[in-house]
């Protein structure tokens, strides 16, 4: 590791690999002979292009994402998807299905609202969503236009660890925060969408992989910049797209090919997380929100019995070196967002550090 960076346990953005921070670094002013930083090229330049196709190549190849699914580049924010999925898909019937299983799918219910009649298929609230529900537990309205779910809770610290099973009703999944940290089978989903900022590339950069048969039935007021029709028909260049990440995105995806696909994804994955629970649950002072069998990979919740401990661990973790541990006020104690980018040896030291904390205190 570059001796001068930290470990950066941030729930996005986030670390990004050093090999791709560092090629973008050689080729910020020179891109590859064209003279000219990617930032300063036109998104309609053969050499733009080039990375453009080159991106959307690698992630279909990735993922095995089937030739009926379009991949999106899109400037929404994730958050801009929490509308566009409503107004792109509701008009079919009238109506979908919601599961509310932590901060990011209950503002999505929320939205969602405007625009129809949204059913609360299964929530987790009873619990403080620290934990995933059961496929018997989801109440499926067979006339839902789609079933809508969050597969990581970030905020939360829970991740599905089953794909629900909806029937003929199209499954669409927010992914923004485990998107590339396994193996996914594109062809159950009609929507998969992901925020860039954790495990793909920099802020400003939201990719959408949809079945393209579910566009082109948006309701009359979407406003052009959310059609998914407009941005298929236009391969996601009806205006400017986020040309920079989506460079960025190409070099992430070259890292995670070099290191044994979404496969080694998944291995690195749950060897970082099951390290780190096996070592919060082996201290006296140190305790988990999400319940197991729900515990994410990417996430990790905790807490002690005092907000003025977790205050303390937070400022002695910085001080050593483990940055951006403080939890989302929603739950308070700390997080540790451990995704694709955080090396191993990154989540061995702060096991070390958990423990000589617990014996400290
Ligand atoms: C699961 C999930 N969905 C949605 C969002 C919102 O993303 P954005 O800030 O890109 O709108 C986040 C942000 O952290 C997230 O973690």
């Amino acid at each position: 590791m570059n001796d001068q960076r930290v470990y950066n346990f941030s729930a996005g953005p986030s670390m990004l690999p050093l090999s791709a921070l560092e090629r973008a670094a050689s080729e910020i002013t020179n891109y590859r002979g064209s003279g000219m930083s990617v930032m300063e090229m036109s998104h309609r330049s053969k050499v733009f292009l080039q990375i453009f196709e080159e991106a959307q190549d690698k992630l279909r190849r990735l993922m095995n994402v089937p030739e009926e699914y379009q991949i999106l580049f899109l400037q929404t924010g994730a958050t801009g998807q929490f509308s566009a999925i409503p107004l792109n898909l509701i008009g079919k019937t009238g109506k979908a299905d919601y599961a509310v299983t932590g901060n990011f799918s209950n503002l999505a219910y929320k939205e969602a609202q405007k625009y129809g009649q949204i059913n609360l298929a299964v929530s987790s609230a009873d619990r403080d969503h620290s934990y995933i529900p059961r496929q018997e537990q989801i109440q499926l309205d067979p006339q839902a236009s789609y079933f809508y779910y969050c597969a990581n809770n970030t905020v939360y610290g829970t991740e599905w660890d089953y794909v629900p099973e909806t029937g003929d009703v199209p499954l669409v999944c927010d992914m923004s925060s485990d998107i590339l940290s396994m193996p996914v089978d594109v062809s159950k989903y009609g929507i998969i969408y992901a925020g860039a900022q954790k495990n793909m590339a920099p802020a400003g950069l939201t990719v959408v992989i949809i079945k393209k048969e579910l566009a082109g039935h948006e309701l009359p007021y979407t406003p052009v910049m959310m059609s998914y029709q407009a941005m298929i028909d236009k391969d996601s260049m009806y205006n400017t797209p986020p040309c920079w990440c989506i460079y960025m995105l190409g070099l992430t995806l070259d890292w995670v090919n070099e290191n044994g696909g979404l496969e080694g994804m998944e291995k690195l994955k749950w060897q970082r997380a099951n390290m780190l629970y096996d070592t919060l649950d082996s201290t006296r002072l140190f305790q988990c929100h999400a319940e197991k069998g729900s515990r994410s990979g990417m996430n990790v919740t905790f807490r002690t019995a005092t907000p003025e401990l977790d205050a303390k661990f937070v400022a002695e973790a910085a001080q050593a070196g483990f940055v951006n541990l403080k939890g989302h006020r929603k739950v308070g104690g700390m997080r540790a967002s451990i995704y694709n980018a955080m090396p191993v040896e990154g989540v061995e030291k702060l096991c070390d550090f958990i423990k000589k904390f617990d014996q400290a205190n």
